[in-house]
């Protein structure tokens, strides 16, 4: 998440304390595919230290907070509370990871902002009540969007996630006023996208699969999005196109930042980051809390043989915009507009959501079991996968 306000905020935190689950980790349904039967104990814990596969799923849905996990429960498609599992690292928060009784479909809830995200996929990534060597991991999460690039309710897929707060920061009122922002790229001194970074940490742009990215949007294509007429309404008063139209399901890269930035001058910083990683190729649409953490969880567990990095899927649908519209100031916009389009937002996670989790276990045995070939380069920007990025100085990098 990254756009709620306080109120809402509390709202969730009831529901997380709802989210907190019994264990029930007795593995003994002989519908499971592949059952191996889990070593595990009432609590959730592994038994023995042999690993133990008892669920091997198609496909993962990831959501960050109590609200998006909800969308996924009590729907009439699948039930991901037949099994609830306790996972060893998981969030004090959402302790389980939630399963069809066939082990098909898996739901985990990451807890808020990088620390959480990266700390609760390493942690289901290697456990070994999983196999997920085969799964598709479905990023599905509300946003923040750019209303250049789209509207609020729209659902966006990403390429490129890039972690736009990974900058020197100064306070904008100590720096001279021929500065027109106080990000400033590491190892530079000037703000993006005038140079590249002289020093990275490894996390700063992840690429994934684009034939994949692909697939996904023309799945969540065949979607009925949701919208409300306040959201409608409200979107009109924004200058450009893109903003103006009703939700949509679109190609859009997503930023990452755990701190929770709003107006157009952080907007446009983010854009010129995004665009200087990226060399132009990624366009700062979305921006979230966690994506880039869940992406680097999945590329070091990707390296240990774990999961195929190449079928990860970054979905998020736009639950406000980055910035006010004309008129009105970013303070006002962040703290008192509450008519941007969350609930369409939320709503849209399952209606878009459904159509890609569907289409990858209607056509499991044609497409998706052998996986997707990208012809995109996919992975970090030291090449940790193997390749040579896309974008940056590889391989020429310093450390801080
Ligand atoms: C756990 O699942 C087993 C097998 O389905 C069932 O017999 C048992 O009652 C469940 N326990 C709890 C606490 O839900
Ligand atoms: C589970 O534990 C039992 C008893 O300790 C052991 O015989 C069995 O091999 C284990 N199963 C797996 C899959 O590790
Ligand atoms: C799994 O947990 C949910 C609450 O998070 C609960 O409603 C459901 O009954 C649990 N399922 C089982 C099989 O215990
Ligand atoms: C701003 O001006 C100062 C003082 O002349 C200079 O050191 C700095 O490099 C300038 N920064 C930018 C981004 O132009
Ligand atoms: C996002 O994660 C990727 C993969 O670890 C990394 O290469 C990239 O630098 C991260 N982006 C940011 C801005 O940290
Ligand atoms: C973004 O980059 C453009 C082009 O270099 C520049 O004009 C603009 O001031 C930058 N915006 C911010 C907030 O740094
Ligand atoms: C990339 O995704 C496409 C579409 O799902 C898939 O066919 C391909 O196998 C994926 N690439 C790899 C290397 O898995």
């Amino acid at each position: 998440m990254h756009f709620l306000g306080a109120a809402v905020s509390a709202v969730l935190a009831v529901r997380g304390v709802v989210a907190l689950a019994v264990a029930n980790t007795t593995a003994t349904n002989s519908a499971i595919a592949d059952d191996t039967t889990a070593n595990t104990s009432s609590d959730g814990l592994v038994a023995s230290s042999t690993a133990s596969y008892g669920i091997k799923p198609k496909v993962v849905i990831i959501s960050h907070f109590g609200l998006e996990a909800s969308v996924w429960y009590g729907i009439k498609d699948f039930d991901v509370l037949a099994r609830n599992i306790t996972v060893p690292g998981f969030s004090p928060r959402y302790p389980q990871a939630h399963c069809t009784l066939n082990g098909e479909i898996c739901q985990v809830t990451t807890g808020e902002a990088e620390i959480n995200a990266a700390s609760t996929i390493s942690a289901l990534a290697l456990s070994p009540l999983f196999d997920l060597t085969t799964s598709y991991f479905l990023v599905a999460g509300i946003a923040g969007i750019n209303p250049q690039r789209g509207s609020t309710g729209s659902v966006g897929f990403a390429r490129f996630a890039v972690q736009v707060a990974q900058q020197y920061e100064f306070d904008i009122r100590d720096l001279g006023d021929n500065f027109t922002t106080g990000y400033i790229p590491y190892g530079t001194q000037v703000p993006a996208p005038a140079q590249y970074p002289t020093n990275v940490y490894g996390t700063e742009v992840f690429e994934v699969n684009a034939s994949l990215q692909k697939l996904a949007i023309a799945l969540a294509s065949k979607a009925k999005l949701s919208d409300d007429p306040a959201a409608a309404a409200y979107r009109q008063k924004y200058q450009f196109a893109a903003a103006k139209k009703a939700p949509s399901v679109l190609a859009c890269d997503v930023s990452t930042s755990d701190n929770y930035f709003h107006g157009k001058i952080l907007g446009d910083a983010a854009a010129n980051f995004t665009t200087l990683m990226t060399d132009g190729k990624g366009v700062y649409c979305t921006t979230a809390q966690e994506d880039n953490a869940t992406l680097g969880a999945l590329l070091r567990a990707a390296k240990a043989k774990k999961v195929d990095f190449k079928r990860a899927i970054v979905m998020r649908t736009g639950a406000a915009f980055d910035r006010p519209p004309p008129g009105e100031s970013a303070f006002q916009h962040l703290f008192y507009t509450d008519v941007d389009g969350f609930g369409p937002s939320v709503d849209n996670i399952y209606l878009a959501g459904i159509q890609v989790v569907k289409g990858i276990l209607r056509d499991w045995a044609p497409t998706y079991k052998a996986g997707v070939q990208p012809t995109n380069y996919v992975g970090d920007i030291f090449g940790s996968l193997g390749g040579v990025p896309d974008f940056g100085p590889y391989p020429n990098f310093g450390e801080a």
